[in-house]
């Protein structure tokens, strides 16, 4: 019976050994340690024996099923070690494999444009401020000496939203938030975009970019003399040195006196071509001396402070910069467009 049992636990080890597979393992657990296993036949026969054979043949039988159990054990450690270096294998990274070019992006041509304007702006000592894209009726347009019924909101009607906000219809809005907050001397630019009610084609769209730009001292400190000169100064930096500027008499609610501004045509140098009509100069903005209404609409004094204004468009300023056709294609996100840039 010893016999019996010793050879049961070599024939079981030698085969543990030779497998390769957790399911095979498991089939070997079965046949030797399970319930219907050569072992139980073997112990199954016990019962014609004298107790104290029993008790020998029951610790032998015993220590051979531990040595099985052991030795699966083991094997079953061995196959999952293999696996697990097979997924590694199969699996690796290999992170200094070379890559595919991956494209780089660059920056939208408003916004480069939106960058040059602020460095410009810096290198003269303004500062450069942020509005916000919703407002209110009384920071859009009655502050801007706008009240309601004013015959000049019909050039800028906009979408309104049910609480009275108004998605700003100009940049024009930030002179009044800054100057709630800050008093003169200053030397604010902001860009930032506004909304109108548009209908868009090649020169217009319902939602552009505009600058506003605003410069405030005592009374008596600041003219149109010190506004065509940062005119000039900036229209020179955008469009190089032999930039000439005009101005023509205009209005606009919140300034007074009021003028349009002009910039000499880059492309043609003033002789006249396609782009500025044949007149020589491209017309930019609207501009003037503050209404001292907007300074008393901020809570300021009349007649304490004296300062002038500017806004106009940027998407005009790109499209004369860089030669595009059509404001549209702004934001069409078409990349043959913004991959020119
Ligand atoms: N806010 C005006 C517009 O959107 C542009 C403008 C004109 C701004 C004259 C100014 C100004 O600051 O003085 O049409």
């Amino acid at each position: 019976m010893k016999n019996q049992i010793s050879k049961i636990q070599k024939i079981a080890i030698k085969e543990i050994g030779k497998v390769k597979s957790l399911e095979d393992l498991e089939k070997l657990k079965v046949k030797y340690l399970g319930r219907k296993s050569v072992l139980t036949d073997v112990l199954r026969s016990l019962k014609d024996l004298n107790p104290e054979e029993k008790k020998a043949i029951g610790e032998e039988s015993n220590k051979t099923k531990q040595a099985i159990d052991l030795k699966l054990k083991e094997k079953e450690i061995e196959i999952r070690n293999k696996e697990l270096k097979n997924i590694d294998e199969k699996e690796r990274i290999d992170i200094t494999y070379p890559c595919g070019q991956t494209k780089r992006g660059h920056l939208h041509p408003l916004t480069r444009v939106r960058y040059e304007i602020e460095e410009i702006f810096k290198s003269m000592g303004f500062l450069v401020v942020d509005g916000r894209d919703v407002e209110d009726e009384f920071h859009n347009f009655d502050a801007l000496n706008m009240p309601k019924n004013h015959p000049a909101r019909d050039m800028q009607d906009t979408f309104w939203l049910k609480d009275g906000a108004v998605p700003r219809t100009q940049t024009s809005s930030v002179q009044i938030r800054f100057m709630e907050k800050n008093k003169p001397p200053f030397r604010i630019v902001s860009i930032g975009t506004v909304y109108r009610n548009e209908n868009s084609d090649a020169t217009h769209e319902f939602n552009f970019h505009q600058i506003e730009c605003l410069m405030v001292d005592k009374s008596g400190k600041i003219t149109v003399a010190n506004f065509k000169s940062v005119m000039s100064e900036f229209m020179k930096g955008l469009f190089g040195k032999e930039t000439q500027t005009r101005l023509r008499p205009s209005y606009f609610p919140f300034v007074e006196p009021g003028f349009e501004f002009d910039a000499s045509c880059p492309y043609c140098k003033g002789s006249g071509c396609k782009i500025c009509k044949k007149t020589g100069w491209i017309e930019l903005g609207g501009a003037g001396i503050v209404n001292q209404n907007v300074f008393t609409s901020v809570g300021f004094k009349e007649d304490e402070y004296e300062g002038f204004a500017f806004g106009f468009g940027i998407e005009r300023l790109a499209m004369i910069k860089y030669g595009i056709d059509d404001i549209r294609l702004f934001h069409s996100g078409d990349l043959r467009f913004l991959e020119q840039f």
